[in-house]
């Protein structure tokens, strides 16, 4: 009908981790409660526009910041901005900082991922579908090297690489789980952003991630032990920065770009028409 072809059909998806529920102006935007074949999403999705591009925005962690990492339901989420139509998720994580190159107050936009988390729902496989997704680059590497840029061209730094070290939280590292985490090649940790990038991928859509240093993680010995109230003091008081720098990234991205795809045009038929039970 009429009101369906009025809304807005956004391609990019923008995510908000801690510190960043509302991007949106209430007033210019539809919320929309998306059911889903996994259950609801963290929340409303709101369409509306980020400086002339329309996007689709879910709070990662809820409302209020009601779900911890390991509640969210990251199939629910992914599934229910796919099935908007979104083709490239641009997602934001406070991480840690495990290299005393990327120091607190800065962004890292990761290109690698050590996934360290146990016990997560992370793939659309199941009831008879079976997906091997590709995952040698998590990130999409060409949305990677675009946000790279976008993001340099607003004056900040952001290094030439990043992995990125994903734990199952709720709690932070010890010393020795910290020092491991270094030890193994990780530059960042943080609690969200593994299965969301592998579900992007088996969804068809291509996902970017942009990290901002929170803190020096345990056992580094380079700062105070991370704990989360200086971690929620230090997002707000960089949203600006954070906010600037997702709408250059968003705003980078060309209008009609389509990500590679890394499954079977009928594979992600399948998980989105859910026509396989799991
Ligand atoms: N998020 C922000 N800081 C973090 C840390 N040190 N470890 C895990 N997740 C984080």
């Amino acid at each position: 009908g009429e009101a369906e072809a009025a809304e807005p059909s956004p391609r990019i998806a923008v995510i908000g981790g801690s510190g960043l529920y509302e991007l949106l102006a209430p007033s210019e935007r539809i919320d929309r409660r998306i059911d889903t074949p996994y259950g609801p999403p963290s929340g409303t999705i709101t369409l509306g526009d980020l400086d002339g591009t329309p996007i689709a925005f879910l709070s990662r962690h809820g409302a209020g910041h009601a779900l911890a990492p390991h509640e969210i339901n990251y199939r629910a989420n992914m599934w229910a901005l796919a099935s908007l139509g979104v083709r490239t998720v641009v997602s934001s994580s406070a991480v840690g900082s495990i290299n005393p190159d990327m120091p607190i107050g800065s962004f890292v936009i990761p290109d690698q991922m050590l996934d360290r988390t146990t016990r997560r729902a992370s793939t659309y496989s199941g009831g008879g579908l079976v997906v091997h997704l590709p995952f040698s680059d998590p990130f999409t590497p060409d949305l990677v090297a675009k946000a790279r840029t976008a993001v340099r061209a607003l004056g900040e730094a952001v290094p030439d690489s990043g992995t990125t070290t994903v734990i199952e939280g709720p709690r932070f590292s010890t010393r020795a789980e910290s020092r491991l985490l270094r030890e193994s090649g990780g530059d960042i940790v943080n609690m969200t952003q593994y299965p969301e990038a592998a579900l992007a991928g088996e969804l068809g859509m291509g996902i970017v991630n942009l990290s901002f240093v929170t803190d020096f993680d345990a056992g580094q010995n380079l700062a105070e032990a991370v704990d989360a109230s200086v971690v929620l003091d230090r997002l707000r008081a960089a949203e600006p920065r954070i906010i600037a720098a997702l709408s250059a990234i968003v705003a980078a991205i060309d209008a009609d770009y389509r990500p590679p795809q890394l499954v079977p045009a009928e594979t992600i038929r399948a998980i989105l028409t859910h026509t396989v039970a799991s």
